[in-house]
Order: C-alpha cells, then structure tokens, then sequence
C-alpha cells in the first residue's frame, strides 16, 4: 500500500492535468448540439482505461452514447469490484453567471475549499470523482498492487436518465458480474466529516401544458372573458401543496415508507447547522413538510417542485398578450416503497382532475427512477468506513441523500449486485449549477481513499 501511496504523491501534478483535459471536453448529454464532444468523451475515457492498465476496453454502442467498460480480472477466485459512473454533465447554463469558462477550468478558492477547488461543468458531477477511480486503479497497477479484481462501466447519459443502461445491463450480466458495485457521484458531510450515503431518493419528472384560446389574444380585447391559461397552471400548481407544505395529490403518499423513531433521532444527530445552511443560500428561514427537520425533508421525504415555467410574452419591454398556452416541467423526489411508475399517473389523473372546464390539460411523462437504500451491515459498506477512516482519520457517518441515481435500484434488480456509495463531493459544491467546482483536497483523498477500499473488501472477504 505505501507503494500504491507514493505512486499518487509522485503523479499528482499529472492527474490534474489529465482531469482539466477531460472537464474540457463539453460532455452534455441533453443537448445534440455537442454530440460529437460526448462521443469525444467516451473516446478519452476508454484510452485513459487503457493507459491505466485495463483490458478489454470497449465502447459499447447502445441506442444513445457508447458505455464505457474495461476490466483487470487478476484472479478470478477474488472479489470483483464493478466501478460505475458517468461521463456526461448538466447543460451549463445559465451560461452568463459562470466567473469563468464552463468547459474551461480553473482553479481558485472557495468555500469549504481553502486549498482551491477545480470550477468547470463536471468537475464534482462527475467526470472529477470518477477519474479518481481511473487513477487509484492506475496507482495500484503500476505499483503491483492490485487487491481484487476490477471491472469499470462508465455512461455518457446519466444526466439524461440512462434509459439505454438497463436494456445494457440485462444483455450483458456475465460480463458485468460482480460482488460490488462502487460508485462515487454523492456529497460527503464536510472535508472535516466524511459520510458514507446510504440512501437515495427515486423520481418521477413530469411536463405539463395547459391551453386555453387557440391563438394568442388581445389581453384588452379578450381578458376577462376567457381563461388564461398562465393564470390557470399558477392556480393548479399553487393547490399542489397544502398549508403544511405536504403534497395534495390522493395517495401520493399510500406507500411512503416510514422511518423509525431511532433512525429518525440518530439522522438529526449528524453533524447539521440550520444557520449556516441559510446563510449560505441567502435565505432569512427554510420552509418544508412540518414536523420534520430539514435533514428528514431533505432525504426521507418525497416533495414536488416546479422545475420551470413558461409561457406568454417574456421578452424586452410589456405586450399585452393573453397567451395560448402555458407550461411547467416539474420533479416529484420519491422515497423507498413509492413506485415512480403509480406516481406519475397519480399525478397525471389528479392534474387533469382540477383543471377547470376552460382550458385543456396534457401530462407528458420524462424519465423517472426508483429510489434505493443500501445495508449498512455488509463487507461491503465496512470496507468503505474503514478506508475513509483510514484517510480522513475519523469514522464516517452513514447518511441517506436526497438526489438520484436510479441505476443503483437497477443494478440490484437486474444483476443483483448492492452498490456503496463512496462519494467525496461537497453539496456546496454548486453541482447541476454555474460555477460547479470540486475541491483539490476532495480529488486526492478520493484516490488515496479507494485503493484502501479495495484493500480491506479483500481482507474482509477473506475472513468470511
Ligand atoms: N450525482 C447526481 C446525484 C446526486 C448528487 C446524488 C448528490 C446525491 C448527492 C446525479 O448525477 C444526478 O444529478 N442525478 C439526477 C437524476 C437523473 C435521473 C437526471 C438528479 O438527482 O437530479
Ligand atoms: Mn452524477
Ligand atoms: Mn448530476
């Protein structure tokens, strides 16, 4: 293990460069005007698996972007780690409050990162924390160090909903087989208070359109007469939520399931300051389902939130316009037992249920995901506590998250494999936002963190 320790304290100074080159690729998945740039990712990727040591590296074609997989089977009577993560990133816009490039990184300062942090698209979500794998394996390989065997399934549409992985998953189950699926692409606490997530939330992701009259109106000639269809969502949307900001839709939450009153305790012991937590986010008091912390509204509770709206006249100076049609995309963040298939049609059924008999209501269904829990009781999650203690010199706290990585579900349906999440991530880290970045400490304790990993699963499931 010093070996593999040297190895990355000699070829720091590399691995950074390596990773700015790769946040400069525009890797967004959501957009066809960088098609080629994902594609270019995928290429990068598959050669620096290469580089490190990997064999049988492909990009496997699917209906979208190519999957990225490569492995190094030592032994195959030793555990074999499958390292899943993506290579695409969020839009970067609203391109006007980034200080500087999106694709262009640069490192500097900031908060919760005195050592300076990487800002570019990508950099924590996730192209950041999965090059930390790529490097740790290249470090273990280069120093004969290489505990277990390795498997590496890198996707080009995560921010997307990985619509194309699961058909990819069941195709190819043997190939994928595996003991445990690690993956880095979560927060940490602190970089005083490592964590380990434990859970996820599911979603359902909805568009609506609301039309009124079928053309745009004189809103002088026409207003008061007719409904408007702006007036009308803003209504509906308003009603979603009660006094005590739970979610009016009947049986939204028949299946939430509900959480202990011990867990619930031991959840709000972590480490959490409400003052802090406003003041960073330049709010006087936070607002949520009543009777629950924000920790708990933030992780074991489902919510739904008006992701955009629009519709009308929006540009430079007034036109007075009655508009035609009005939208809203919204997210529904769901929490184990709730299935976001039954969700969306509740939702569905009750949005068409309140609109009034003036206007015409479609409900058109994006991507959704299951929600997920993983043990805490296993080699598996213990492998991961003792390397972080190991590299942050304290115990890290299980904690259950509030974003979502529908595939973790997947993996567990379809190859029966639980995943840990060892993410290094901060959520000040502004992910999915302008200005994301990703602390220079966070990048090294994550690959001085995973080859201890790989070290105790072994030594862990050599003792069963
Ligand atoms: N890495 C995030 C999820 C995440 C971030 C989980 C921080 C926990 C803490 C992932 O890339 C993501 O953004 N997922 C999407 C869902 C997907 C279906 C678009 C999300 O949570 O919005
Ligand atoms: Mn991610
Ligand atoms: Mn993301």
């Amino acid at each position: 293990m010093e070996n593999v320790q040297n190895y990355i304290t000699e070829h720091r100074d590399r691995f950074l460069e390596e990773l700015l080159d790769l946040l400069r690729i525009p890797s967004v998945s959501a957009d066809p005007a960088y098609q080629k740039d994902v594609e270019a990712t995928a290429k990068f990727v598959a050669q620096a698996l290469r580089k490190a040591g990997a064999d049988k590296v492909e990009r496997c074609p699917t209906k979208g972007y190519p999957i990225v997989y490569g492995e190094k089977i030592i032994d195959p009577a030793l555990p074999t780690i499958l390292v899943y993560g993506h290579y695409d990133v969020q839009p970067p816009d609203p391109i006007e409050l980034w200080e500087s490039g999106p694709f262009d990184p640069v490192i500097k300062k900031a908060k919760g990162h005195p050592k300076g942090a990487i800002f570019a698209r990508g950099a924590c979500d996730d192209k950041g924390q999965m090059y930390m794998h790529l490097k740790a394996f290249e470090a273990m390989m280069k120093a004969k160090a290489l505990p277990c065997n390795v498997k590496f399934m890198i996707e080009g549409e995560e921010e997307v909903g990985s619509e194309n992985l699961a058909p990819f998953c069941k195709k190819n189950k043997k190939k994928l087989a595996a003991d445990v699926v690690l993956i880095s692409d979560t927060s940490i606490i602190s970089n005083k208070v490592p964590s380990i997530t434990v859970g996820l939330r599911g979603l359902s992701y909805v568009e609506v359109e609301v039309t009124g009259p079928n053309r745009d109106l004189h809103s002088g000639v026409y207003g008061g007469g007719v409904a408007n269809p702006i007036n009308v969502l803003s209504q509906m949307i308003a009603s979603l939520h009660d006094k005590r900001c739970r979610i009016n839709i009947p049986g939204f939450y028949e299946d939430v399931e509900v959480v202990g009153k011990k867990e619930r305790q031991q959840m709000n012991e972590a480490p959490f300051n409400l003052n802090t937590y406003k003041r960073n986010l330049g709010i006087k008091e936070v607002d949520g389902e009543r009777h629950y912390s924000t920790i708990e509204r933030t992780s074991i509770r489902p919510t739904l939130d008006v992701n955009g709206i629009w519709g009308g006249y929006i540009g430079e100076g007034a036109k007075t316009v009655l508009p035609s049609k009005a939208y809203a995309k919204i997210s529904m963040r769901l929490v184990p037992n709730q299935d976001p298939h039954k969700i969306t049609k509740l939702f569905a059924a009750h949005f068409k249920s309140i609109a009034p008999p003036s206007v015409k209501v479609k409900v058109t269904p994006h991507h959704g995901g299951d929600p997920a829990v993983t043990p805490t009781d296993s080699d598996e999650y213990r492998a991961a506590e003792m390397a972080m203690e190991k590299t942050f010199g304290k115990k890290p706290i299980p904690q259950r998250g509030g974003g979502s990585i529908p595939i973790v579900a997947l993996f567990e349906k379809v190859l029966g494999i639980k995943s840990v999440l060892m993410g290094f991530g901060l959520d000040s880290d502004a992910i999915h936002s302008p200005n994301e970045h990703y602390g220079l400490f966070n990048y090294y304790k994550g690959i001085e963190t995973i080859p201890y990993y790989y070290h105790y699963y072994r030594e862990l499931k050599e003792k069963e």
